[in-house]
């Protein structure tokens, strides 16, 4: 092992794929671990919103949030195919290997919440990095005030992580709203977008000392904020993640500026006010 401070940064460690687990169409969970227990054991020290990079051997490499929370036990990535790199992550089996070089950037400030009312918005696969957090939240739920999700897809089908749907239903520590834009054969909740839920009769939606956690498509983001400005929630209690094409993933490359700020770095989760001074149509 390299003494502290002289390792390469750019050298990922390997890791073992131990299941796959479909999510929704696309999308699949990876449970794996390092093969280096040391290595497992300090990856697990990762923050809610944080990242990793992702290498396919003789493929590439690619960001994933963590959407496991730090209090869980196993390690996990849920990836939606799109090109290579993720198609070939996707045709991945158990016990293969691929890399992983992480945890990167800043994640939520979790401990500045605490004793605030939490309300997360996510759609589609937004709840990727959002998952995280919410676990977290639970885990600790005396930390918090009132926890609210409320969460949107096109389809019942698109729904993700479902039986985290289904217990955090249960758990009474969460109030869940979830809606999708089409209804199937079945469903028997909301049809709407998901802005839609916060004027649904019974929900009381708290803004006052109230931090919302957005993420989501563009389109989404955009009616989101509108919605909860108009709320009157103040722009640096609304949070969210940004993401960028990403290099290096530890702000040497450059692939990730916006204006002076490095994604990877600086984010990916930022504050709405924040957002705003990237100076970047959204
Ligand atoms: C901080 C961060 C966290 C992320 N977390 C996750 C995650 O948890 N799960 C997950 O599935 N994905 C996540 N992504 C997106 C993921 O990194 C990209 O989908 C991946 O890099 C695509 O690589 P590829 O080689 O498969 O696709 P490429 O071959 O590079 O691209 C194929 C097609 O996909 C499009 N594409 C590439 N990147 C994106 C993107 N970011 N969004 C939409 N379309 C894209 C390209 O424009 C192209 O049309 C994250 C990205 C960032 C920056
Ligand atoms: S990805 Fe290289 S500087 Fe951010």
């Amino acid at each position: 092992m390299n003494p502290p401070g002289t390792e390469n940064i750019y050298l990922p460690k390997v890791a073992i794929l131990d299941r796959v687990a479909d999510d929704i169409p696309e999308v699949k969970t990876f449970y794996w671990r390092f093969e280096d227990p040391a290595a497992q054991a300090q990856f697990k020290q990762f923050r809610p919103g944080q990242f990793a990079q992702i290498s396919v051997f003789g493929v590439g490499e690619f960001p994933a949030s963590l959407p496991p929370s730090p209090t869980e036990e196993e390690t996990f990535f849920t990836i939606r195919q799109v090109g290579s790199c993720t198609s070939a992550f996707h045709r991945l089996k158990p016990r293969d290997k691929f890399a992983v070089r992480g945890p990167y950037g800043n994640g939520f400030p979790m401990k500045d919440y605490e004793g605030r009312n939490l309300t997360f918005v996510a759609g589609g696969i937004g709840l990727i990095p959002l998952r995280s957090c919410i676990v977290f939240a639970l885990k600790h739920r005396e930390r918090y005030g009132r926890i609210q999700v409320f969460y949107g897809a096109k389809t019942p089908g698109e729904l993700m992580y479902q039986p985290d749907l289904r217990a955090w239903e249960k758990s009474g520590g969460i109030e869940c709203h979830f809606t999708v834009d089409r209804a199937t054969d079945g469903w028997k909740g909301h049809v709407g977008v998901v802005g839609g839920l916060f004027k649904k009769p019974g929900v009381n939606m708290p803004v006052e000392n109230t931090t919302a956690f957005v993420c989501g498509p563009p389109i989404m983001f955009r009616f989101v904020i509108k919605d909860l400005l108009a709320l009157g929630f103040h722009e640096r209690n609304i949070v969210s993640t940004q993401e960028r094409y990403m290099k290096c993933g530890v702000g040497k490359c450059g692939h990730c500026c916006i204006g002076v700020s490095y994604i990877c770095v600086d984010g990916p989760v930022f504050t709405y006010e924040q957002i705003k001074k990237l100076g970047e149509d959204i």
